[in-house]
């Protein structure tokens, strides 16, 4: 059993857990993932690492209070335990000195972008962050990020901090930054993934995106996470989860995702929380 060390909401629907996990804080890097059970009878669920203490054998991550088990997730409280932690999972993001890097972040990959700006950092990186959100409400760990980075920018869909808009803006921060960027990566929701790699593409800047299809063992036994780039197939939990934004197929990723959208929504229905599942429908 996994004891939860804190857990609380850290803007609407998104929430830090932090869990006594000593093996994988010993061992994570950035950009990797563990997977989880909130419940002895649950299913398991891919969340990324966004900070660990490994004097204190603790790790943290950042989640959206989207479907049925991270609805249960974020009921646990301080002090209960959880059945099954798994990691370190995954390829830890690829950290060079690239010269000057853009990282950019939507809801949950505000959170599991932190690490990797980290480590771009120690290795001497010029590290340029955006982070994107609805409004501006929902920004988290900006105190974190303006400690840590060269420069920190917003996007929000209503305008209420930075540039309004989406991550579509991406190639006017770029002409407003004047000055070479040599990578960009990104990490979030699919949409914001694709949209941000269509937006680097005429630029042809090297694009990473941190992919998020279901998972299910995360060894590379099941084939679930079964994604095409550059015209071939990969198993995103053990070859991943970065891969070039430019070369993944989008529309197939994004078929797969509404693979089990049906069985989704019923935890919700029967939990009576219609609102909830017409927002789960509308997100995929
Ligand atoms: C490598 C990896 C790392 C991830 N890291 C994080 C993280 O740090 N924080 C976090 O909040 N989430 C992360 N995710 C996504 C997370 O695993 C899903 O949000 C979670 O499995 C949803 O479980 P659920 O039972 O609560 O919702 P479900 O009932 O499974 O789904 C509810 C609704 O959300 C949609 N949905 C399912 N999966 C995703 C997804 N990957 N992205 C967006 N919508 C989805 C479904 O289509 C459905 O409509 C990561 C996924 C992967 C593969
Ligand atoms: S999650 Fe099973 S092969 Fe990747």
């Amino acid at each position: 059993m996994y004891k939860i060390i804190a857990s609380r909401m850290i803007v609407p629907n998104m929430h830090i857990l932090t869990i006594e996990a000593p093996v994988i804080a010993r061992q994570v890097q950035a950009g990797q993932f563990i997977i989880l059970r909130a419940e002895e009878e649950g299913e398991r669920i891919p969340l990324s690492v966004s900070d660990w203490d490994r004097a204190r054998g603790t790790i943290t991550t950042i989640f959206m209070n989207i479907g049925s088990t991270t609805s249960r997730l974020s009921q646990l409280a301080s002090g209960s335990f959880i059945p099954t932690v798994v990691g370190p999972l995954g390829n830890a993001s690829e950290i060079e000195h690239f010269g000057t890097v853009l990282l950019i972040g939507g809801c949950y990959g505000i959170g599991s972008l932190y690490p990797v700006a980290r480590a771009m950092k120690e290795k001497g990186n010029r590290v340029l962050v955006v982070i994107e959100a609805r409004s501006s409400y929902l920004f988290f760990w900006e105190d974190r990020y303006r400690v840590l980075v060269d420069k920190l920018l917003h996007i929000t869909r209503d305008g209420s901090k930075g540039l309004k808009g989406h991550i579509g803006r991406i190639p006017e921060i770029l002409t407003a930054l004047d000055e070479p960027v040599h990578r960009v990566l990104i990490n979030g929701c699919t949409f914001c993934l694709k949209r941000g790699s269509d937006a680097t593409r005429e630029l042809g800047i090297k694009t990473v995106v941190d992919l998020n299809p279901i998972m299910i063992d995360g060894t590379g036994m099941c084939g679930v996470c079964r994604v095409s780039v550059g015209g071939m197939t990969k198993f995103a939990c053990v070859q991943g989860p970065e891969f070039d934004g430019h070369e993944v197929d989008w529309a197939e990723l994004a078929q797969r995702r509404k693979s089990y959208m049906a069985e989704e929504v019923i935890p919700l229905r029967t939990s009576k929380c219609e609102e909830h599942a017409h927002q789960s429908e509308e997100v995929s």
